[in-house]
């Protein structure tokens, strides 16, 4: 029986470009899409632009146009760039819609009336200058832990300590330069404890990750927090009803974007959208980057259960990208937007690699730029597409086209390959591409060898009916294996379908064979990657000068969920006994003490923020346990040669641990 499938991947915010890292959600759920419909299943992707909060407003003040210019420019040049990678959407919207409006409101409405929002007042920094109150992301200042300048609000970047944002020494607002005051003002919640029971239940029916699971129990251990759900304006989004000046946060109206785009597909197709948000039948599907799971994972669900609509049945997490093992960084030119990546290469490419790259877990991916050259041409070119030069162009040149009948010993050989459909199918639906990759690649293997073996472009000159037994026989491999590569490449699939003269091909079938048919014209399919292209994408990349608005999710919101690291990874962090040989108090800092430590033969300066805890002379002689292969990091008060380790809150509640006197300085720990 077919299957009734919302599929969603995370609404890109419409003031930013879409690069390579935001691919890796889009062609994952494209290609799981896909093969739903490949399937036979009803499925539908449907996405929008998130078009509210506060960078999209200032960033248009600054450009000196409206936001609504702002966002319909950017919706233009995203569905620009999807279209360019193959992605198709059954709707693609924006947030800033009369539906997004009215469903916002209604499930607001909703919640209050079940007794689920409360308001209080809140203090929070504001600009008398620009006359907003500023998200914690929109003051800088000097890191009150590290002393590091020109710091957000909430992290800084250099120590990685975080804190409120009037922590911060010599704020500024990052907008005017202004010193901000600080204001009160009401703000909404909703009481999320009220729905504790029912998302304890809902996260423990296999709808998240485990690890997923795990780190979200933490939170309930402490009870959960009522989520601040408005701001104040001027703020670029929906009036909270019945408030003149009061907006729903950003991140409140974003995920219902999920329910009016698909009501969007529903009007056009004749369809009610409760068909999929009220149908016990139906499955809603999101895919996401780990760092917005505590959206999806708690604050999402309670709209849904309070709005009296169906919860998510999946969501489907994924890691990060980076490229040649490093974070995307603009100066080395690995942030890759994706209208450079298409000005210099196919996007088949770059669907092949991440599909050998994606699992179901949450360890980010790497683009390794020489891997991705090596295994394109390998695997994709060199086995797989050169499987149908093989035989179309012979069958084209000698048999004027025409397949002939199947053998039993070609029967034979594609038996295998018919009977991996469902094992593949499995790979698929658990998101599991790289593990079907493999599977794909060993069949196209096997007959690759097959045709070795057996020479036709020998036999055609003495045994034609060899060579067309061959020839059929790989034909058939080749529509088999196309099939299942279908969600990945489709428009290499399409090109196979149009040389082979064949109907769009469905998942089934993989179960029949073609006989006695006649193909079509054998053209060019894919060409090998040339890495000149992907040094010039590199080098355009370098040339691109997009500045990224920095984002208003809260350090609440924020995902301190970790993938899992593998022995190898763990092993790569150097954690040793050092001995404290000196330790004193840094003057200017309230929170750092500078240790000199003796790592066996070798010291080290190393600053921790832990003055609070400790008093520097009972630490003289103690032993602790560093990092010891942490880069070096310039701090305001010279450098830091590792890092301490400690557990604990923080303030006066750190705890460094502290190697038994018997251990001896620069052992490692294992
Ligand atoms: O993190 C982001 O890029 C957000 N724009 C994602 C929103 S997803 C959904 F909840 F709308
Ligand atoms: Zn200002």
């Amino acid at each position: 029986m077919s299957r009734k499938i919302l599929v969603t991947a995370a609404l890109p915010y419409a003031n930013g470009s879409i690069h390579i890292g935001h691919l890796v959600e889009y062609l994952q759920t494209d290609m799981w899409v896909r093969f739903q419909k490949l399937r036979g299943n009803d499925c539908i992707y449907c996405c929008a632009d998130d078009a509210h909060g506060t960078p999209i407003m200032i960033r248009a003040r600054k450009e000196g146009i409206t936001p609504e210019k702002l966002i319909a420019d950017m919706h233009g040049q995203h569905a620009r760039d999807f279209a360019g990678f193959g992605i198709e959407f059954d709707s693609y919207c924006t947030t800033n819609s009369d539906d997004n409006r009215q469903v916002a409101e209604y499930i607001f409405n909703s919640l209050n009336d079940g007794g689920h929002i409360t308001t209080r007042d809140v203090k929070q920094a504001y600009c008398e200058n620009d006359k907003m109150f500023l998200p914690d992301r929109f003051i800088l200042g000097t890191c009150p832990k590290c002393g590091a300048e020109d710091q957000y609000g909430d992290t800084c970047e250099v120590c990685h300590g975080t804190y409120v944002p009037t922590e911060l020494k010599n704020a500024k607002c990052s907008v005017c330069g202004e010193k901000p005051v600080e204001r009160e003002s009401k703000h909404y919640f909703v009481k999320l404890s009220n729905f504790e029971d029912r998302l304890q239940q809902w996260l423990s029916e296999g709808h998240v990750h485990e690890q997923v699971y795990n780190k979200l129990m933490e939170w309930f251990k402490t009870g959960l927090k009522d989520w601040d759900i408005s701001r104040d304006g001027p703020y670029f989004g929906f009036n909270i009803p019945g408030e003149a000046d009061k907006y729903f946060y950003v991140w409140f109206d974003a995920p219902i974007g999920y329910i009016s785009s698909s009501m969007n597909y529903c009007k056009e197709n004749g369809l009610n959208f409760e068909d999929y948000w009220k149908n016990p039948d139906a499955e809603i599907h999101h895919f996401i980057g780990k760092d917005i799971t505590y959206f999806h994972a708690l604050f999402w669900p309670t709209m849904l259960m309070g709005a009296g609509f169906n919860t998510p049945t999946q969501l489907a997490i994924h890691g990060f990208l980076t490229v040649n093992g490093t974070k995307m960084s603009k100066s080395k030119g690995t942030f890759i937007s994706a209208e450079t990546y298409l000005n210099n290469l196919d996007p088949t490419y770059l669907r092949y690699y991440y599909a050998c790259k994606l699992s179901d877990g949450l360890e980010d991916i790497d683009l390794n730029l020489e891997d991705f050259v090596a295994r394109v041409n390998s695997d994709l070119v060199g086995k797989i597409a050169n499987l149908t030069s093989r035989s179309v162009q012979m069958l084209n040149k000698n048999f004027d086209s025409k397949a002939g009948a199947l053998s039993d010993g070609a029967r034979e050989l594609l038996k295998p390959l018919q009977s991996a459909s469902e094992e593949i199918a499995e790979l698929f639906e658990k998101r599991q591409y790289a593990a079907a990759i493999r599977t794909i690649c060993g069949l196209a293997d096997s007959i690759n060898r097959y045709v070795d073996e057996r020479k036709p472009w020998a036999a055609v000159k003495e045994d034609a009916g060899h060579a067309i037994e061959t020839l059929t026989a790989t034909v058939n491999a080749v529509r088999i294996i196309t099939t299942y590569l279908k969600p990945i490449l489709p428009e290499y699939a399409a090109k196979i379908e149009s040389i082979l003269n064949i109907d769009p091909l469905k998942w089934d079938d993989s179960q029949n064979l073609i006989e006695n048919h006649t193909i079509g014209k054998f053209q060019r399919l894919i060409e090998r990657i040339d890495p000149k292209k992907v040094e010039a994408m590199v080098e355009e990349s370098k040339q691109n000068q997009e500045v990224s608005e920095p984002k208003e999710q809260t350090e609440l919101e924020k995902d301190p969920i970790a993938a899992e690291c593998d022995f190898d990874d763990f092993m790569k962090v150097d954690l040793r006994v050092a001995k404290v040989l000196e330790c004193e108090i840094i003057e200017e800092a309230d929170k750092l003490l500078r240790f000199k430590l003796d790592l066996g033969g070798e010291t080290r300066q190393v600053i921790a923020g832990i003055r609070k805890a400790y008093d520097p002379a009972k630490m003289i002689g103690r032993n602790v346990l560093m990092v010891a292969n942490l880069k070096p990091r310039k701090m305001k008060f010279g450098m830091s040669e590792g890092m301490i380790c400690a557990a604990g809150p923080g303030g006066e509640e750190v705890f460094v641990f502290s190697p038994d006197d018997g251990a001896k300085p620069g052992q490692r720990a294992h």
